[in-house]
């Protein structure tokens, strides 16, 4: 008989948490303004809020931990990390900062003026927010089969290179560089093949633009890079990732997400030119260059938690649980965007409330179900997230509307994962009784998703 799968590590240190009643979570939801940011996490039973931040760190990166030179300038804890950025993803230039939108706030300082252009795939929101921010415009060029949450594409996070060379094309003198995110999460945590990856150096060649990567989540691309991907089987996830950066010319980093650390960033690039400019912006706004708004005990861990992301036995651990829930989740019927993402189920609340009109949030709606059914925390990806036009202030009505349920690393047991389907499938039997949304009763000018206050719509 074929022995089943069991995770690549056991467990030595437990955090309690707690089960709720109907009736508790019903008063908590509301004074939270129907927001899950609001919520306090002992509210919550099993938290899928977000992937950030919120991983198990191992023995190794917790003894690496005791050993942090808080030194100010040249610590030994900022040598330890260039050297994993050097030999794992290398880049030979890099400067710490706080967390990943410090990254882009420092490298976009330097490289986007108002009136840019920023082409891509799907953007994340702190990203678009960056761009945005300095009245420029992020260009989403991801292929169309992304859209379409049932069918299977096996790099569905893809960039479409026809649409990305038909726009730098037309817009050249506009567009400083292009930037790809790997995995695509504001498609569903899907991936970007090798192939893309080369297309888009190719198309960045043509028009002499340098190429970007977004990096949080690049060990888990890389992993579906070696599982799906011809050619790459053999390869170790550390080859493959060494390959996919070696396409770019620079990387910004939430080492929060695939780095297994509860914070920090980095920005990592090529060129020493580039470095001396952000170098600037990273002393004013994170800190001296040896450590950029990170202690130095962080950096020893997060140069630890870089070999260990991107070790294949903790990969296959991760994905094949986020696996398990979409699996689980397909048995019941339930649509989701297909097939399950790097680092979560994006479930599909235009398919599931139907009868909640699009403007009163189908997928935040559908979070505060599942958060009324067991304590489960998710988070929408949808119109609330999508924000205003920033010129027109129209609101701007994102294709799909996503319930993000994201698995944080090394954290939940499948029993756990079972608990989130069977309630989910719960919400699911009920649909049609769910015909009211939410309201607006306030939002902030600019990624509103985090503070906006809702009510149940009349
Ligand atoms: N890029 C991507 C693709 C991200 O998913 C995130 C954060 C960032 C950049 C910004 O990094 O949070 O360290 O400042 N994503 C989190 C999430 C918040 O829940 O998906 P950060």
């Amino acid at each position: 008989m074929e022995l089943p799968f069991a995770e690549s590590y056991k467990i030595k240190m437990v955090e309690p948490i707690h089960r709720s009643t109907r009736s508790e979570r019903e008063r908590w939801i509301k004074e939270a303004k129907y927001n899950m940011f609001n919520l306090k996490s002992e509210q919550v039973f099993i938290d899928l809020l977000t992937d950030s931040g919120t991983g198990a760190m191992s023995d190794r990166q917790w003894s690496a931990l005791m050993m942090g030179d808080e030194s100010y300038a040249g610590a030994s804890s900022y040598y330890n990390l260039k050297s994993a950025i050097q030999n794992i993803l290398g880049f030979e230039h890099f400067l710490p900062t706080h967390q990943g939108r410090a990254a882009e706030n420092v490298l976009f300082s330097v490289m986007v003026k108002e009136g840019d252009y920023i082409p891509g795939n799907s953007q994340f929101d702190t990203t678009k927010g960056h761009i945005e921010f300095r009245k420029a415009e992020a260009v989403d060029c991801t292929i169309d089969e992304a859209e379409n949450t049932e069918i299977y594409h096996p790099f569905k996070g893809n960039v479409d290179p026809q649409k990305l060379d038909d726009f730098i094309r037309t817009h050249a003198d506009r567009v400083p560089f292009v930037i790809i995110t790997i995995t695509n999460n504001s498609a569903g945590g899907q991936p970007v093949s090798m192939q893309n990856l080369k297309d888009a150096r190719k198309i960045c060649d043509k028009y002499g633009k340098p190429l970007v990567i977004d990096s949080a989540r690049f060990a888990e691309n890389a992993y579906f890079i070696k599982v799906r991907e011809k050619g790459y089987a053999d390869k170790t996830i550390k080859e493959i990732v060494r390959e996919m950066f070696s396409y770019a010319d620079a990387m910004t980093m939430s080492s929060k997400k695939d780095a297994i650390v509860n914070i920090g960033g980095f920005i990592a690039m090529r060129s020493k030119e580039l470095w001396q400019q952000c170098s600037t912006f990273n002393i004013m706004f994170e800190g001296f260059v040896t450590y950029g708004g990170m202690s130095g005990r962080d950096m020893n861990a997060l140069a630890v938690g870089l070999d260990e992301g991107t070790e294949f036995d903790y990969l296959e651990t991760r994905i094949k649980q986020v696996e398990y829930l979409g699996n689980r989740l397909k048995d019941f019927g339930i649509p989701f965007q297909f097939p399950a993402g790097g680092h979560a189920i994006f479930v599909d609340a235009n398919k599931v409330l139907a009868n909640v009109p699009r403007e009163q949030f189908r997928a935040q709606t559908l979070a505060v179900e599942l958060y009324l059914e067991a304590g489960i925390r998710g988070v929408e990806i949808g119109a609330l997230m999508s924000d205003r036009d920033p010129v027109t202030r129209e609101v701007r009505m994102p294709k799909l509307e996503l319930l993000r349920l994201a698995i944080p690393r090394r954290v939940y047991t499948n029993n756990h994962i079972d608990v989130v389907a069977v309630a989910l499938k719960n919400v699911f039997d009920r649909r049609m009784d769910i015909k009211n949304g939410l309201q607006i009763t306030w939002e902030a000018p600019i990624m509103r998703h985090f503070t906006v206050q809702l009510d149940r719509a009349q």
